[in-house]
């Protein structure tokens, strides 16, 4: 820390990095440099934005623009690098921070004034590859686990004033060193162990040492079986069911808890539970414990939760075994090559070049499929996509366009959940036939008018219309019909003021009756 904090202030550097293995604390010691720069005025300005595997140089761009109260106007990619590189070359000095970069930057690209060009514009990177660092040419700073002290103190931390007392301590020692000094091990474990009795703690350290190390690559061993063990301490199978949704998002992505609510209500995740209210405390509750455990991380917007990526590589490779398929890659334009899709429960794709989806797939065990495309890539939606997928329970489709669903969505009945959010419709009248559909969500999707056959569903107990900007009105009589609806959202939507009157005349009637 001190000796990146000495190279921040030498004129003569321009680009350093903080390279280490997955865990080991280099986004933690990222930004303790920025607050430290802030405090001593290093800089005029600091800037931090997250890079990560799938690099989206738009994002980078608008979190920098962000920070610096600066609103991008430009369409491409090189008009905001233009506006946002004014910008920085207009700043006296400025600190900007790109963490988790897996592959060499072109700065250029970004509208990140670098070199010669700016000399008091100073670039901090993070990376688990020195190569990538190597590349962009910058001066490296290698990060070391914590010293044997270091990691103790934090362990203790962590795991509460019970590691003192006699009996425990020569046990508590021993767990701690199962830990390789690597921060994300040790907080982990000891949050899984705190307040646990002496039994508990001997048990744990013997599953510790028993466990068999996966080998990650990026990732020290040590980190996979403590996280694995963390979540093999977790108290219900509900909430290890919950943390496994949460790694069929992507990277960095900040998770709305609403998903997990309406995901986990059409899987049956949750039991006795009699309507979404309560299902939707209980997942509350579940995120507070998971992020006591550090399995997830609080995020910026307070309806979301993120998932550290070192723990979501620990929780990807534990939900393969329980028949999860989770790609996240732009570039991909199919469904991965498989042998066989039957071994599948839960699949999840996300990919802005996303072209064609297949034909009559077999996957008789599927539950629960989530794909998210991107509208400008024209897309294929064969008829018979959803014709070997019977048991699908939730499904959720995102930034897709067809004038009317495949054919074969009338073999879904089994089916709970239903998102077609940020979607372009047409014709959706099909839904009708989904007789179980207890969760339908437009979510800013392109959609004139709800279809009358939505009234059939008897089950329905969410309807959400929420930013659904096109939609002109609702039949009269639809709401009035779901005898079982619960919730019903429409914020952000634009409907006509007529039918909107008429719309909430029939909800309070309903709510009356
Ligand atoms: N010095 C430290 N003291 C206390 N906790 C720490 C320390 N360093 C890291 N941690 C904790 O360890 C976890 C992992 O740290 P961090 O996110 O900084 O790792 P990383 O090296 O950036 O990982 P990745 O390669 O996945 O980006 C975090 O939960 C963080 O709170
Ligand atoms: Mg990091």
């Amino acid at each position: 820390m001190k000796e990146v904090l000495e190279a921040l202030r030498d004129d003569n550097i321009n680009m350093i990095s903080i390279c280490g293995m997955g865990g080991i604390g280099k986004t933690t010691m990222a930004k303790e440099v920025a607050k430290r720069a802030k405090d001593d005025e290093l800089f005029d300005e600091v800037v931090m934005a997250v890079v990560s595997q799938n690099q989206d140089l738009r994002k980078i761009q608008g979190q920098i623009a962000d920070l610096l109260h600066l609103k991008l106007e430009g369409e491409t990619e090189l008009g905001r690098a233009n506006e946002l590189y004014s910008r920085l070359m207009r700043s006296k000095s400025v600190l900007v921070i790109l963490d988790d970069v897996w592959e060499a930057l072109n700065l250029e690209d970004i509208g990140i004034p670098y070199g010669g060009q700016h000399k008091r514009c100073k670039i901090l990177l993070t990376s688990r590859s020195e190569e990538a660092c190597n590349q962009m040419r910058s001066q490296i700073f290698p990060i070391k686990v914590l010293s044997e002290e270091e990691a103790w103190n934090l362990f203790r931390e962590m795991a509460g004033d019970c590691v003192d007392t006699l009996g425990l301590h020569p046990i508590a020692k021993e767990v701690a060193k199962e830990c390789g000094a690597l921060p994300v091990a040790i907080v982990t474990v000891a949050r899984a162990l705190e307040n646990k009795t002496k039994d508990e703690w001997i048990a744990a350290l013997e599953q510790l040492k028993k466990s068999i190390p996966k080998n990650i690559p990026g990732l020290h061993s040590k980190v996979y079986s403590s996280i694995e063990f963390s979540y093999s301490y977790l108290k219900s199978d509900e909430a290890k069911s919950c943390f496994l949704l949460c790694c069929l998002f992507p990277e960095d992505f900040d998770i709305p808890i609403e998903y997990l609510v309406r995901y986990g209500v059409g899987r049956r995740l949750f039991a006795k539970i009699d309507n979404v209210a309560e299902a939707r405390s209980r997942v509350h509750a579940m995120v507070n414990d998971l992020k006591r455990s550090f399995l997830l991380l609080d995020s910026k917007n307070k309806e979301c939760v993120k998932m550290h990526d070192v723990v979501r590589d620990v929780a990807i490779s534990i939900a393969e075994e329980h028949g999860f398929l989770v790609r996240c890659d732009d570039k991909m334009e199919e469904w991965p090559e498989k042998d066989t899709y039957e071994i599948y429960v839960a699949i999840s794709l996300f990919s802005r070049e996303m072209k064609k989806h297949p034909n009559g797939l077999e996957c008789s065990k599927l539950e629960h499929l989530q794909l998210s495309c991107c509208k400008d890539t024209q897309q294929m939606l064969p008829a018979n996509m959803f014709q070997g997928m019977k048991e699908l329970k939730v499904l959720s489709m995102r930034g897709m366009s067809f004038p009317s669903l495949p054919q074969s969505i009338q073999v879904l009945q089994n089916l709970r959940t239903l998102h077609l959010e940020y979607c372009g419709l047409e014709d959706v009248s099909a839904i009708g036939a989904l007789g179980k559909l207890e969760m339908l969500s437009f979510l800013g999707s392109e959609i004139k008018e709800l279809p009358r056959e939505i009234g059939n569903l008897g089950h329905l107990k969410l309807l959400d219309l929420s930013e659904c900007s096109t939609l002109q009105r609702i039949p009269y009589g639809l709401l009035s019909s779901l005898s079982r609806l619960e919730e019903f959202y429409m914020s952000r939507s634009r409907c006509e003021i007529g039918n909107l009157r008429a719309t909430l005349r029939e909800l309070t009637q309903a709510l009356l009756n």
